[in-house]
């Protein structure tokens, strides 16, 4: 969604901030905009619906923009349609004061008309333009700039990251911050702000993140940080691991693909540190026998394919555990009035760390005296911040929009605590312990050895890439796959897709199938195997072409029946969806480059849902 930078040092702003965008890009966005100050020529602002590319065209790649203090901005319309007119910056109207906002500003309306009762008139429809006038009205009334800032966060309700540049302040640029993420950002030729680490990464990885309430004040030599009450604070600093590389294609022709083929590295980086003399050592977390023990239910929260991920877990943990674990959709657990007390533990999982219905939900389980932890890949993001522990997968940086490596962390991670806990409780064997755990080592070996010949992968979504209508059927842990198979298909791909519990055929799916359509069969789960079997008969028999997924194992057996059959390595039974998923994530992807979808960023989607 909505992307910010800021710069304001020795070096001209514009190219600095384009470069900033363009890296940001993979989040989503519909039009993006610049405002830069200089001397000469005072403020100046350029805006373009669309891509980047519109904007760097504009201003011939910044050159027509000159000043060393400026913001910019990628926009994901929520408030009025994407146009050139609502784009950021917004500028009071005076044009003194440029203001770039992510996050949704709540009681905008109820500003706004007073505002225009004071005879103050607004060029757009954003609730972002209000806050700019707002601005200008404080700042006219006590002249001091950060005066004027700290009386607007007083007034305003909702979430926000706020980057601010005026005329009158050549030299200084103004940050605020509540719900929405934003980085301070050291560099040796001035300092930045980014409410995405990869938009200043080339230039620092010396960052600090700020809190809800702080504002910061920004000179080429200085970043000042103060809370609400305008008292100066001490920033913790962090440094940032990965480097710039990281975040770039390398030659690969999309991040999608890139990323499902750096699994087998960030599902290793995520579980070998945490092995060490065959036991889990979870130094992060610092949950102790005495609670677990306590632990009456589990709840695990999340959105999109982080829920998904919770979905295989519940199956894994209630075997390992012996205790009740919900799987609940972060938008629905907030608003449901959940059952949560002191016993009660928590579980929320998000790559960014930013999905704006987790952090809800995660403060709702808090609130009601749960006990929380997050399974989060970016350090410092606000979910990692508030909830009580946090396990971080080591993805590194996740730019395609639909996640692979992102999900696969997260389900060796949820593994990890799973085993852990069950450790704790004594659920577990002590066979079965090292079973899953040598299993656990070397996952990444098996995902490689299949990512070496997924070529019958990329020859089935050559024949099956114009089907309107795709099924995925399976049974436990093969059905929690599915749930992931089949959105990352339609995210990317456009094609309807539905996954089904492969019991539930019999009470109305069934009735969808018809000769031609395509089913992707699931039956990997070797216990259910026999009964995978019998629901490809079932299907078959209505005239469905049948792509199975399986282990080498069953391949044998799967080939007698289905029409096209991909196996997967075997590994113990609880880890299977961990090689189960690398099929469908690539059955997808190659589906979508047939089709010529633009796979990194789908239509209507953003990397992270910053808004409800
Ligand atoms: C968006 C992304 C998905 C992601 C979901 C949850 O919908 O497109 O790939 O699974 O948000 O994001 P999170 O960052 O909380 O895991």
């Amino acid at each position: 969604m909505c992307g910010i930078v800021g710069f304001v040092g020795r070096e001209e702003a514009a190219p600095i901030l384009l470069e900033g965008l363009r890296q940001m890009e993979y989040r989503g966005y519909d039009s993006a905009g610049i405002a830069v100050r200089s001397p000469e020529k005072g403020l100046q602002v350029k805006k373009s619906k669309g891509r980047l590319q519109a904007l760097a065209d504009l201003t011939h790649n910044g050159t027509d923009v000159s000043g060393c203090l400026g913001i910019g901005h990628t926009r994901w319309a929520t408030h009025g349609e994407p146009n050139d007119i609502n784009a950021h910056p917004h500028v009071s109207e005076n044009g003194a004061i440029a203001l770039v906002h992510n996050g949704i500003i709540e009681n905008y309306l109820e500003i706004k008309e007073q505002l225009a009762r004071q005879g103050v008139s607004f060029a757009s429809d954003t609730d972002t333009e209000v806050v700019a006038q707002l601005l200008e009205f404080h700042y006219n009334e006590c002249g001091s700039m950060l005066e004027a800032v700290g009386r607007v966060l007083r007034r305003i309700e909702g979430s926000y990251a706020f980057g601010i540049i005026c005329s009158d302040y050549p030299n200084a640029l103004i940050a605020a911050r509540k719900d929405s993420p934003l980085i301070l950002g050291y560099g040796e030729n001035g300092n930045f702000i980014a409410s995405d680490v990869t938009a200043i990464i080339k230039h620092t990885r010396d960052v600090a993140y700020m809190n809800d309430g702080e504002i910061a004040v920004l000179t080429e030599n200085s970043i000042d940080v103060f809370d609400s009450e305008m008292t100066p604070l001490e920033k913790e600093h962090s440094f940032i691991e990965w480097d710039v590389t990281a975040a770039e294609k390398c030659g690969y022709p999309h991040f999608m693909f890139k990323e499902i083929l750096e699994q087998p590295e960030a599902v290793r980086k995520t579980i070998s540190p945490r092995i060490r003399d065959g036991r889990i050592v979870l130094d992060d977390i610092s949950l102790t026998a005495e609670y677990a023990e306590n632990i009456s239910h589990i709840y695990m929260i999340a959105c999109g394919s982080a829920f998904y991920a919770g979905s295989v877990a519940k199956y894994v943990w209630e075997q390992l555990l012996r205790r009740p674990v919900e799987v609940v959709l972060a938008s629905e657990f907030r608003y449901s009035d959940p059952l949560v007390d002191e016993n009660t533990l928590v579980i929320a999982i998000s790559q960014s760390g930013e999905t704006l219905d987790t952090m809800a939900a995660l403060r709702e389980a808090k609130r009601l005296g749960g006990r929380t932890l997050a399974v989060c890949n970016v350090v410092g993001s606000s979910i990692a911040r508030e909830a009580d522990d946090v396990l971080y997968t080591w993805a590194g940086p996740e730019i395609a929009v639909a996640t692979s490596k992102g999900y696969s962390t997260q389900l060796a991670a949820l593994d990890l605590i799973g085993l852990y806990l069950a450790d704790l409780l004594g659920s577990v064997s002590r066979e079965e312990y090292d079973e899953i755990l040598t299993e656990l080592q070397v996952l990444p070996e098996k995902m490689q050895q299949y990512l070496e010949h997924y070529e019958e992968t990329q020859y089935y979504a050559s024949l099956y890439f114009n089907h309107d209508s795709i099924f995925f059927i399976g049974r436990n842990l093969d059905f929690a796959m599915g749930l992931e198979g089949s959105l990352k298909l339609k995210e990317i791909s456009y094609i309807h897709s539905e996954a089904y519990a492969s019991g539930e055929l019999k009470h109305g799916t069934i009735s969808l199938i018809e000769p031609g359509t395509l089913v992707v069969a699931l039956g990997t789960h070797g216990p259910l195997f026999d009964k995978a079997m019998s629901n490809v008969v079932e299907v078959k028999a209505r005239g469905a072409t049948v792509l199975a997924v399986t282990t080498e194992g069953f391949r044998e057996k799967m080939e007698k029946t289905a029409d096209a059959v991909i196996a997967v390595p075997e590994t113990h039974r609880l880890l299977q969806p961990s090689l189960g998923i690398v099929p469908l994530q690539l059955f997808a992807y190659y589906v979508a480059l047939q089709r010529g979808c633009d796979i990194d960023k789908p239509r209507n989607l953003a990397k992270s849902v910053t808004v409800e």
